[in-house]
């Protein structure tokens, strides 16, 4: 059987902050996954279901660098070889003996996974990550009733900040979308001269002003939104600021988010710019949650389409995008 085209890709599944000592359980496009550290600190990630007789691994638990299943107490080393069955104490357990172990790594703060066995060499990539004038810091999880593809497209949506977000990123009376430019790249599409009207363009704004962005996306679901800074505060704007959205397609109609900020301010603490992120995002959920058909129609043979207008061309061109990839329908 064909492997799912979203297998081939790194998903983000956890912060990596969030595994410890103890099993983690998460779940990737219905697979569900265990995570745990192993001897070395490497982040592991497994079918939650230990080969014996179909326990789930996150019940058990970490000793000594190996995980132990809660049943009938089979450790495993990271490799996913079985290396003691307490039931037969002089029994070696055979090469066949093994969990079924994934591709992860850490990456922008999170555990990302590929479940196929090959294709994306690496997570996508988010440059502002390594820039050193910036500060990181990761909001999330959210987790959210419908598939990855509408929280990606809302991400690039500019039009909806003067409802969704009245007196936070927009107002009703500057709702107008002026055209912006959209370009393909190797691995996805970038929109650029995207401006938007915001009552606090920045830090130290005192009235509304336009400000303009770059959205990029370069997987399925990560989008890259970084600031254009205003050439009359270009002393304060001292770096483009950037926000990533990684987004977890639990299942083809659930999702778990994280966004990424890279940004100028070194003062802030973490809660209160995640704080924001949380009122900002909490904004788009219900909408985001009322929308129907949760998976994206994607193809022109959907049973359900949506009428575009010219201020979505960032979404049609994700949708081109995920044509291309060859997902038809945001799902599995
Ligand atoms: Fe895991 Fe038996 S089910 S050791
Ligand atoms: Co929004």
């Amino acid at each position: 059987m064909a492997v799912p085209v979203e297998h081939r890709h790194w998903h983000p599944v956890a912060l990596a902050t969030a595994v410890g000592t103890a099993p983690l359980a998460v779940q990737l496009l219905d697979q569900a996954l265990v995570l745990w550290r192993d001897a070395a600190g490497a982040v592991q990630a497994w079918a939650d279901r230990c080969p014996h007789r179909g326990a789930a691994l996150s019940l058990g638990c970490v000793r000594g660098g190996q995980l132990e299943c809660p049943y009938h107490g089979w450790r495993f080393a990271g490799s996913g070889q079985v290396v003691v069955v307490p039931a037969l104490p002089d029994f070696t357990p055979p090469a066949s003996h093994r969990a079924t172990v994934f591709s992860c790594t850490e990456r922008h703060g999170l555990v990302w996974v590929r479940l196929a066995d090959d294709g994306e060499a690496q997570p996508p990539a988010f440059a502002a990550e390594d820039e050193p004038r910036l500060r990181k810091v990761t909001c999330g999880p959210y987790d959210v009733a419908t598939s990855a593809p509408r929280i990606v497209e809302n991400f690039l949506d500019m039009a909806h900040f003067g409802t969704v977000h009245e007196d936070w990123l927009g107002d009703r009376d500057h709702m107008a979308v002026p055209p912006y430019q959209v370009q393909a790249t190797p691995t996805g599409f970038l929109a650029t001269q995207c401006l938007a009207w915001q009552p606090k363009s920045s830090l130290h704004a005192q009235t509304g002003a336009m400000v303009e962005y770059t959205y990029e996306v370069n997987a399925p679901y990560t989008a890259v939104l970084t600031k254009v800074p205003d050439p009359a505060t270009v002393a304060l704007a001292d770096f483009r600021e950037s926000i990533a959205l990684f987004v977890c397609p639990v299942t083809p109609e659930s999702s778990r988010v994280w966004f990424r900020l890279a940004m100028n301010d070194f003062e802030s603490p973490d809660s209160s710019l995640q704080a924001f992120q949380y009122t900002i995002f909490t904004q788009d959920q219900p909408v985001l949650e009322s929308q129907r058909p949760r998976r994206l129609p994607i193809s022109d043979s959907a049973p359900v389409q949506e009428l575009h207008c010219a201020a979505d061309r960032s979404a049609t061109a994700y949708r081109r995008h995920l044509r291309a990839l060859g997902i038809t329908h945001g799902v599995c």
